[in-house]
């Protein structure tokens, strides 16, 4: 015999039911071809071999050889039989051994409590919404995003968080980052807040972009050093990220000051702003200088992460730069998604959610300065995470981290969103009180309060 029938291996002949059919013939020899067991340039058997051992016929074994050598697994040649073609290695998508364990307590900021998402509400938002929707939404649709959406988040923007927002100015993206990325593409030198996201700094050098940084202080980012040769700045104004402060009145007036003298954009990152515990929601900066500011909404913190919806209202310049962009990324957002959270905004399910979201973000707050009586906490106005100095000359954060982890449980620290390293830097924990769940939330910060007084 001119085959090796122990190159075949006892797995094909374990995974394919005596007298079972093409269809599993074929999804045994793609496994065994992608594991390796069947290896680039093995000969296979006849067919007529084939069929006798498996007890099929012998036109269900040439039904699947044709298909596999369609599909490119197989190549047939006159003469010479049919044999494994050459493949790219197999990918292991199993994760991997290594992955670090789940923390405990998880007061990292970053995530809201994800099992507060509004299922019912959601669902039967997208009830409504795809039972009544036309065939052609499922089709190819406009790059800046359904029309639904688009004009139900101009009317909600322009209420909740005084966005001047015309539907045809806003595009619907895959999350924050995917604005910040489209617009970052647009220009050379972005300056970005020092401490700040290093992950989005990442995120606008890939897109070709120069970062430099611009310092924050306890009135928020130092825009009044911005200078004519930066292009675009991003800012958190209204919860700064990670240090929690509001940016104050006299520097929103600089920056659209700065903006409008020297034709540059404000990418404003507007993460969280529904989240604000001692006043009404502060405004967006846009609302003062629409021509100069790219506001940029999410439902990463209001919904959850993983919906990946987000939103950037532009100036006029920029709609068209911007679309075409975003068309040539990914041509545009999913739609479903979108057609559910429009329903869900003008339905008032939005406002109900957010509304008792800000109430039980509240009171974790409350309990965390309740729980840290006597330890200076800041940033707590607003969000869903807090900053806690620690005093120069005590402990270091990585210290503490170190102490933290021990105990189960991780917070992040002030160090890893510095422009630049360094031991000059003051020092500082961040807290998220949005990720864990209600019932760990209360352990989770004794397990704090004990490392912070150890
Ligand atoms: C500062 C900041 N901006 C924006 C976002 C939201 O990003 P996305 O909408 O891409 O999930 C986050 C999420 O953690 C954030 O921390």
């Amino acid at each position: 015999m001119a085959f090796d029938w122990a190159a075949f291996g006892v797995d094909l002949h374990l995974d394919l039911p005596l007298g079972g059919r093409r269809a599993e013939l074929e999804q045994a020899l793609r496994a065994a071809i992608r594991a390796g067991r069947l290896a680039p340039g093995s000969r296979l058997p006849a067919t007529r071999a084939l069929a006798a051992s498996l007890g099929v016929a012998r036109g269900t074994v040439a039904a699947a050889y044709d298909q596999l050598v369609a599909e490119g697994y197989l190549t047939a040649r006159t003469g010479s039989g049919t044999t494994v073609a050459p493949v790219p290695p197999p990918v292991s998508f199993a994760p991997s051994a290594a992955e670090p364990a789940p923390p405990r307590f998880d007061l990292r900021p970053g995530a809201p409590d994800v099992t507060f998402f509004p299922t019912a509400a959601w669902l039967r938002a997208a009830r409504r919404a795809l039972g009544q929707a036309p065939s052609a939404t499922y089709d190819y649709g406009d790059p800046r995003g359904h029309p639904a959406l688009r004009a139900a988040l101009a009317e909600y923007l322009g209420r909740a968080r005084g966005v001047l927002a015309h539907p045809d100015r806003i595009v619907v993206t895959s999350g924050y980052v995917q604005a910040l990325s489209l617009l970052a593409g647009l220009h050379r030198v972005v300056a970005m807040e020092d401490p700040g996201l290093a992950f989005h700094r990442a995120v606008v050098r890939r897109a070709g972009a120069r970062v430099v940084p611009l310092p924050v202080d306890a009135a928020g980012a130092r825009t009044d050093l911005l200078e004519s040769t930066v292009d675009a700045v991003v800012l958190t104004p209204a919860n700064q990220f990670p240090t929690g402060v509001t940016l104050a009145p006299a520097r929103r007036h600089a920056v659209a000051a700065w903006a409008r003298e020297h034709g540059g954009l404000v990418v404003e990152d507007d993460y969280d702003g529904e989240f604000r515990y001692d006043r009404q929601p502060v405004g967006a900066v846009q609302g003062m200088a629409p021509e100069q500011v790219a506001y940029v909404g999410t439902a990463a913190k209001t919904l959850a992460p993983a919906l990946r919806l987000g939103w950037v209202v532009l100036p006029a310049r920029l709609v068209e730069p911007v679309v075409e962009a975003k068309r040539h990324t990914d041509f545009h957002t999913e739609v479903l998604g979108q057609l559910t959270l429009a329903e869900l905004i003008t339905g008032h399910g939005y406002d109900r959610h957010v509304r008792a979201a800000r109430s039980r973000y509240r009171a974790r707050r409350d309990l965390l300065l309740s729980r840290l009586r006597g330890e200076p906490v800041r940033g707590v106005a607003a969000g869903l995470h807090a900053l806690v100095p620690l005093p120069a000359g005590g402990p270091r954060e990585a210290d503490l981290l170190a102490v933290a982890a021990r105990h189960g449980l991780a917070v992040g620290d002030l160090g890893s969103h510095w422009h630049e390293a360094s031991d000059d830097h003051p020092q500082g924990l961040i807290i998220g009180y949005g990720t864990p769940s209600e019932s760990r939330y209360p352990a989770a910060l004794d397990v704090l309060a004990r490392v912070l007084r150890s």
